[in-house]
């Protein structure tokens, strides 16, 4: 891929690029929206990657040109300001804007922006185009980041200035992950480590190429309702801060003090965090029967109590759960559209692709896109000859 990312910076600048960041798209195996609820996740990186093919620019402005939209943006990074017009640049200009509120002092920068992350579906593209973005940014400026540092500064930047509330699930893993392993998180405390995956499985990735506009909007109320649970929470059990703190046994009927559609959100998160706790000691002992029934409870909490699955999403699941050598399915990421993630026996996966391509045409009269992924290290910057790697925590 960085020949094709050198290939594409000499057809836009006509030179080499100084620098070339890659930062992985993730899949998450469980723990859906309880990363911004102080809660646990279990996600992997993958093999898809955001690069940012970049040199130093003599004037004080960043100019980006994005390969999958066709399309230059360009900005003075001393006057950086949302653009409405060009959404994808947002997310250029917010990780500019955060990087200097931190007090990092950027060069002026041309650079050209690719990768096979697909877009909006699930796999973190936002995440990995932040992180290629940040990683390039500071290579240039001579920095080699904090990488939790950094993540928690990219998440921040998609909060405040892209304007979507998410967690810190996605950045964490693009930057931290490692190869082989999925990462264990704590959103709280972001105490963390890796669990590693067994031989012989295959996570396999199933896109509806379904895309909801309303995915931005309605995320950013799911997690308004659960601040909402929260608060009503707080006014009998104080010590509630998160709905990761609510504990079913100490708090006998916490979930009738909720009204709908609150309540529903909230029994969501907190099943939600007991399953990830419980898949990953299944993982750790290579119960990958009971990890992969937890799959399919929390798709189905999440298509009954969270409401972010969609019709394609759920016969994804059904149809892979009725293959040979499926552990587990679920829909992965925010959901409204986007991928299933299916962890299956690696000798399954050309006949799992088959039947869900077939079964998914007749129905709904367009095939999925199925990507056969595997678990990659953390974003990587090529500087020269030099490779500078996460090389593990
Ligand atoms: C998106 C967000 C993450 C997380 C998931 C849902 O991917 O970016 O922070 O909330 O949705 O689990």
């Amino acid at each position: 891929m960085n020949v094709l990312a050198e290939q594409e910076f000499a057809k836009r600048w006509g030179e080499k690029p100084e620098v070339i960041a890659f930062a992985p798209g993730r899949v998450n195996l469980i723990g859906e929206h309880t990363d911004y609820n102080g809660g646990f996740v279990l996600p992997v990186a993958v093999n898809r990657y955001v690069w940012v093919a970049a040199s130093r620019n003599p004037m004080p402005e960043a100019t980006f040109y994005a390969v999958n939209f066709q399309d230059e943006a360009s900005f003075p990074l001393d006057g950086i300001a949302f653009n409405p017009f060009k959404p994808w640049s947002n997310y250029v200009q917010g990780v500019a804007w955060v990087l200097r509120e931190e007090g990092f002092k950027l060069p002026g920068i041309k650079a050209v922006i690719g990768g096979d992350v697909p877009i909006g579906a699930g796999m973190s593209s936002s995440a990995a185009v932040e992180v290629a973005i940040a990683l390039a940014f500071l290579a240039l400026a001579g920095v080699e980041p904090d990488r939790e540092k950094l993540a928690l500064l990219c998440q921040r930047a998609e909060n405040e200035f892209v304007g979507m509330r998410c967690g810190i699930m996605d950045q964490w893993t693009s930057l931290l992950a490692r190869e082989g392993h999925a990462i264990f998180l704590d959103c709280l405390t972001l105490e963390y480590h890796y669990v590693p995956l067994p031989a012989g499985i295959s996570i396999v990735v199933a896109d509806t190429r379904v895309r909801r506009e309303l995915a931005r909007s309605e995320y950013n109320l799911r997690r308004k309702q659960c601040e909402e649970a929260v608060a009503i929470l707080r006014t009998r059990w104080p010590q509630v801060r998160f709905l990761r703190d609510v504990k079913p046994e100490e708090m006998p009927g916490w979930e009738e003090l909720l009204p709908e559609p609150i309540k529903s959100r909230a029994k969501h998160v907190v099943e939600e965090n007991a399953r990830v706790l419980e898949a990953k000691e299944a993982l750790e002992k290579g119960n990958l029967r009971n990890f992969g029934r937890l799959m399919v409870l929390s798709h189905k909490s999440l298509r009954e109590l969270y409401e972010v699955s969609s019709p394609e999403l759920d016969f994804l699941v059904e149809t892979a759960m009725s293959c040979e050598g499926v552990y587990g399915s679920r829909l992965t990421g925010a959901g409204f559209g986007g991928c299933t993630v299916t962890l299956v026996e690696e000798s399954a996966v050309p006949a799992l692709r088959e039947k869900l391509r077939e079964a998914y045409l007749n129905r709904f009269g367009f095939a999925p896109e199925i990507h056969d992924l595997s678990p990659v290290g953390g974003a990587f910057t090529l500087i020269g000859d030099q490779t500078l790697a996460f090389t593990g925590a």
